[in-house]
C-alpha cells in the first residue's frame, strides 16, 4: 500500500496561478551555482501557495525560511519551528511555483546531532515538499554534515554570520563580526562550508567588509541579507519588504505598504457590513 502523504503530493493542474502559466523548466541547483560572479541571484522567502504564485516569476529561488516562526506563527524566534511546519509550508510553496528553485530551511534540532540525523530529516523534507534543496545554519562545525548530505544527493545552502537559530547563544540579533577574531571566524566558517560542498551560502547581518571578503574567497554564490551589494545575490523576508510589519530593520528596503492596504480594506468591509451597504445586488443570487 502506498505511504505517500496524499496532502503533500503535487497537483499541478489545480494549484498553479490561473490562468496556468506556460510550462517552464525550473531553475536547478547546478544552474544557480553557475551564477557565481554573474547576474545577481534573486531570492525571497515564501510560506504559502498564493505568496509563491506571486513571487515566483520574479525570483531565482524561493526560500521557505524558518522565519515563518515570526511571520506566520507569531513565535518569538525560530527555535520552536518543527519539521511538520517546514514540510507543510514547503509543499505549499512548491505547489505554487514553477520557475524558481525552492529551498527549505531545516529547523533547529533537526540536523545538529549527527550527519545521519541531518540526512534523515533533509531527505524527508525533499520527499514531502518536492523542494530542490535544504538550508542549514552554521560554519566549520557543521561542514562535515554538509559534506555527508551533498555526497548523498541532498543539495545544501549554508548560512553564516548572524545565525538566528543560535539566538540563545548569541543573546540577540545584533550585527556580527565587529571584532577581528569574530570576523576571521565568520570568513573561515564560510570557506569551510563552501569546501564541504554547499552550493550557495547566505551571509546574514555582518559588516560589509566580511561579506565582500567571503564573496571573493569562496567558489559558490553568496546570498546577502544585511551584508553587501557585492554578494552574488540577495534575499529578504518577503513580508518585510512588502511592508507587512511596522518595524523595519536597517537592512530592509520597503517596496510596498501592504499592511496599510490590508487594514484599510478590512475597515471598509466592516463599515459596509455595519451600514448594510454590503452585500449589494451584485453579490446576491436570485432564483
Ligand atoms: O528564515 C529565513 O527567512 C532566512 C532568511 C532571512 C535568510 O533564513
Amino acid at each position: 500500500m502506498s505511504t505517500l502523504p496524499k496532502t503533500l503530493t503535487l497537483d499541478t493542474s489545480t494549484s498553479r496561478a490561473n490562468p496556468t502559466p506556460q510550462p517552464m523548466k525550473r531553475l536547478t541547483v547546478p544552474r544557480i551555482r553557475q551564477r557565481k560572479g554573474g547576474e545577481p541571484l534573486v531570492m525571497l522567502t515564501a510560506y504559502t501557495v498564493r505568496q509563491a504564485q506571486l513571487l515566483d516569476p520574479h525570483c531565482d529561488m524561493l526560500l521557505v525560511g524558518d522565519s515563518l516562526a515570526q511571520v506566520i506563527y507569531g513565535l518569538p524566534h525560530t527555535v520552536a519551528v518543527t519539521m511538520e511546519m517546514m514540510a507543510l509550508h514547503g509543499a505549499a510553496v512548491v505547489r505554487g511555483s514553477y520557475h524558481a528553485a525552492v529551498v527549505v530551511d531545516m529547523p533547529f534540532g533537526s540536523y545538529e546531532a549527527s550527519p545521519e540525523q541531518a540526512f534523515n530529516n533533509a531527505a524527508r523534507l525533499l520527499k514531502e515538499t518536492g523542494a530542490a534543496a535544504v538550508k542549514l545554519e552554521g560554519g566549520r562545525v557543521i561542514a562535515p554534515t554538509i559534506e555527508f548530505l551533498t555526497h548523498r544527493g541532498i543539495p545544501v545552502m549554508g548560512h553564516v554570520g548572524l545565525t538566528p537559530q543560535a539566538v540563545n547563544i548569541l543573546g540577540g540579533y545584533g550585527v556580527r563580526g565587529k571584532s577581528d577574531e569574530e570576523a576571521r571566524t565568520i570568513v573561515d566558517d564560510a570557506i569551510a562550508i563552501s569546501e564541504a560542498g554547499a552550493f550557495a551560502v547566505v551571509i546574514e547581518g555582518v559588516l560589509e567588509s566580511i561579506a565582500i571578503e567571503i564573496t571573493r574567497k569562496i567558489s559558490c554564490p553568496t546570498i546577502g541579507i544585511g551584508a553587501s551589494a557585492q554578494c552574488d545575490g540577495q534575499v529578504l523576508v518577503s513580508d518585510d519588504m512588502l511592508g507587512m510589519f511596522d518595524r523595519v530593520p536597517k537592512f530592509v528596503k520597503r517596496y510596498g505598504d501592504l499592511a496599510t492596504q490590508y487594514s484599510a480594506a478590512a475597515k471598509q468591509y466592516a463599515d459596509d457590513v455595519r451600514d448594510r451597504s454590503f452585500p449589494t445586488q451584485d453579490q446576491i443570487y436570485k432564483g
